[in-house]
């Protein structure tokens, strides 16, 4: 007996899964069920009843939502007991759901109508009054809530309660008073609370930016990516008389689930913003005026010959936001490298972190692979604040039967889901770590099939972590030691096992440590190079993976410079060694730089009172501010550069798991704005290059014939989806798990003692 069940629906015969419910064996056959209160994300409750269908020898009519296909079932979902059922459904729906469908942000997208059209009686026998209630409620400052519009299909409560795990809608009243509600004295405050917006199949729940801002026939829509953490949602962009006016969901079942938070669904507002830069700018004396990009280019580039000439390429500093596409980073480093001459380029403001020793510097699975894992530790990571998305997929993993493991001093959303929670005291975080290593290696709970053919050096870090007893990290962390018995043994025995910490970890001493001590412990219990066993470093920023493989930032090795577009000969001129942003602070205050171009980033948005910063950017010769809203630096500028939005231009972005996904334009820049790929070249050409490059397309390619992990991809193949580096050129597969082949060359263990270690 396979795993397949026949069933005919409508007399179409189908082999389904078994188990699987009667609405998706229907959608497999090719026939619609109506549904409200059904989804397939959510479980199923059967409260709408829309979904009734008749089965051959079963008296009545059933609901398809909760009833799983059986061998040999009939199912007739036009059976004459099915159509009046149905009616008798909508019927008493619409009995009190208010017919004011021209001004319901739903309208024109609505089940509800939709429904009525197609399975709905020609006339009601309700004639008495609706019931009314005052409306909207606001149930936050985002989402508004017109109780009489509901049809308590509980989508809502139910993806609270199941996806977003934080219960923040109730029902509360009986009978026909029944209500969505908050939590008393509670205001819908989910980080997730906008995805109730889509799943309402009414228009009970409504967007209190959108509300009455446009019709689905007046919008234009786009795929695109959010631009707000390194997740790389995949959303839809609706936009109307030249504004974006919502971001939708545009499933991506390998990234985002079809989920967004709320940050990246309303956080657009920045976009249509009324101070958005439309024009460059250029000094005169005390002020900013308004020039052609002819001028302001030529201003720029003069300003930045003049220094390079009077002062060295050294005095010359080039900082990018890790927002930016990988098409503007990557013109970024070559003109910072190859034109100016300087390696003071940086995506971040802050000291680099110590990184894993393992090279690519990346997560080495996926996120969809981390479904597959049954252990995941989650080390001094919270990313319900910075990866949000995340979030719901580490969530969804302990449902499918994960044993999540959280070590962190502070009560993260994740600790609430976790088998055990680890609060180690504040710096002692490397310690924990390293007395799992010592825990793993003392009870034999190596994985030394692994460790033999894949890794070398662990006799070092055998004797490294010696002294790490359990008692000895229970006393320094405070976590007890048959607490650190039980992490270590799920760890080691019950995998496939995943480990999640922030990147950023690293910056601290003790955050260093444990970083290195993660890759240890993935290495020592062989979980490493296949789907639910992944080292995942987490990246915040939206596009920070690609300025790490684009090699935005002095001391890793850059992208060698291509030749037959390039002409301005290689590095010539560039030292080996530049500052990092960080430094490049410090050297601003010292007033050792004299020229600085700054890419979507602000260095006193970040430090408002750094009043020293403030007095070394006034003190610059040249100082460029390519961005797209003013800031404090733009104020000190010597040129202006107006840029364009993630939605008004094309480019690429690099998540979190390796996968490279594509922006496309739903605008026009505003005013005289540009795509901040363009603008770079233009500044190159101005500066003498011969920089040549009609579109986006073409910068994208000469990243993939340069960076060896982007080999092989083009605008088409990366496509609506995305595709996760590197890809196999020869098959056209892409790698959800790094380290899967053996190879050469042997996964190090941790080299040196973790104090001294510097990897960054
Ligand atoms: Fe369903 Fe919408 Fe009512 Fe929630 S508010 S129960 S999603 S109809
Ligand atoms: Fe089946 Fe609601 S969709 S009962």
């Amino acid at each position: 007996m396979d795993n397949l069940a026949t069933v005919t629906i409508d007399g179409r015969v189908v082999k389904v899964p078994r188990g699987m419910n009667l609405v998706e064996a229907a959608r497999l056959a090719g026939v619609e069920i109506p549904v409200f209160c059904y989804h397939s994300k959510l479980k199923p409750v059967g409260a709408c009843r829309m979904c009734y269908v008749a089965i051959e020898k079963v008296p009545g009519v059933v609901t398809a939502c909760t009833t799983t296909v059986t061998d040999g079932m009939v199912v007739n979902t036009k059976d004459p007991r099915v159509v009046k059922a149905q009616q008798g459904v909508l019927e008493f729906l619409l009995a009190n759901h208010p017919l004011d469908c021209p001004v319901c942000d739903r309208g024109g997208e609505c089940p509800l109508q939709n429904n009525t059209f197609g399975y709905g009686g020609p006339v009601s026998r309700y004639v008495e009054p609706k019931r009314h209630f005052a409306k909207p409620i606001p149930l936050s400052r985002r989402i508004l809530l017109d109780r009489e519009r509901c049809i308590l299909c509980y989508r809502c409560v139910r993806f609270q309660k199941e996806i977003a795990g934080d219960e923040t809608l109730t029902v509360i009243n009986r009978g026909a008073r029944v209500e969505i509600a908050t939590l008393p004295g509670r205001e819908f405050d989910s980080p997730f609370s906008g995805n109730t917006i889509e799943l309402c199949p009414v228009g009970a729940l409504t967007s209190a930016l959108y509300r009455f801002k446009a019709r689905p026939w007046d919008i234009r829509s786009s795929p695109s990516l959010c631009d707000q953490c390194s997740v790389g949602c995949n959303v839809r962009v609706d936009t109307r008389n030249r504004q974006i006016v919502r971001l939708l969901s545009r499933e991506n079942a390998a990234v985002d689930d079809g989920w967004l938070c709320d940050r990246g669904r309303f956080g657009y507002e920045f976009a249509n913003h009324p101070d958005r830069l439309t024009q460059p700018q250029v000094r005169e004396g005390t002020r900013l005026r308004a020039a052609e990009w002819e001028e302001a280019l030529y201003q720029a580039a003069q300003g930045l010959r003049q220094v390079v000439s009077q002062r060295g390429p050294g005095t010359v500093g080039v900082l990018v936001s890790p927002r930016l596409a990988n098409e503007d980073l990557y013109l970024a480093q070559r003109l910072a490298r190859a034109v100016i001459g300087t390696s003071n380029l940086d995506y971040r403001l802050t000291p680099h972190p110590t990184v894993s020793p393992l090279r690519p510097d990346a997560a080495s699975g996926s996120i969809v692979g981390l479904e597959k894992a049954r252990t995941i530790l989650i080390l001094g990571a919270d990313p319900l604040n910075h990866q949000p998305v995340l979030d719901l997929r580490l969530k969804k993993a302990a449902s499918l039967g994960a044993r999540l493991i959280v070590v962190d001093e502070k009560q993260t959303d994740l600790a609430a889901f976790a088998r055990l929670w680890l609060r180690p005291r504040s710096g002692s975080l490397d310690t924990l770590a390293r007395g799992l290593v010592h825990l793993i290696l003392a009870n034999g709970q190596v994985n030394q099939e692994f460790v033999d053919r894949r890794t070398e050096g662990i006799d070092a870090l055998r004797a490294r972590v010696a002294d790490d007893t359990p008692e000895r990290v229970a006393a320094s962390t405070g976590v007890p030691a048959p607490l650190l018995e039980q992490a270590a043994t799920l760890l080691a025995t019950n995998g496939p096992a995943s480990i999640v910490y922030d990147r950023d970890l690293g910056a601290s001493d003790d955050g260093a440590a444990a970083v290195l001590a993660a890759t240890d412990l993935a290495l020592l219990t062989g979980n490493i190079g296949r789907d639910g066993a992944g080292l995942y470093p987490l990246v915040r920023a939206a596009n920070e993976q690609g300025a790490l493989d684009l090699g935005l930032m002095p001391r890793r090795p850059s992208p060698p410079t291509p030749s037959p577009t390039g002409g301005e000969g290689g590095h010539a001129g560039c030292p080996a060694g530049g500052m990092t942003g960080a430094e490049m602070l410090d050297a601003l205050r010292a007033g050792q730089l004299k020229a600085l171009y700054l890419l979507g980033v602000d260095p006193l948005r970040e430090l408002p009172d750094d009043r020293a910063l403030r007095d070394g950017l006034t003190g610059l010769t040249t100082l460029i501010v390519q961005d797209i809203l003013p800031g404090p630096a733009q104020e000190l500028a010597t040129v202006v550069l107006p840029g364009a939005a993630f939605h008004e231009r094309e480019g690429t972005l690099t998540n979190l798991e390796r996968r490279v996904q594509r922006l496309w334009p739903a605008l026009k820049p505003p005013g005289k704005a540009r795509p901040d790929w363009q603008i770079i070249h233009d500044l190159a050409r101005a500066l003498g290059t011969s920089f040549d490059y009609a579109q986006a397309s073409d910068v994208f390619a000469e990243i993939a014939s340069v960076v060896p992990t982007y080999r092989g991809l083009t605008y088409g193949k990366v496509g609506l989806k995305g595709v996760q580096w590197p890809l196999d050129v020869a098959s056209g597969q892409e790698a959800g798990s790094l380290y899967e082949d053996p190879g050469d060359t042997r996964l190090a263990f941790t080299p040196v003692a973790p104090s001294t270690a510097r990897i960054v």
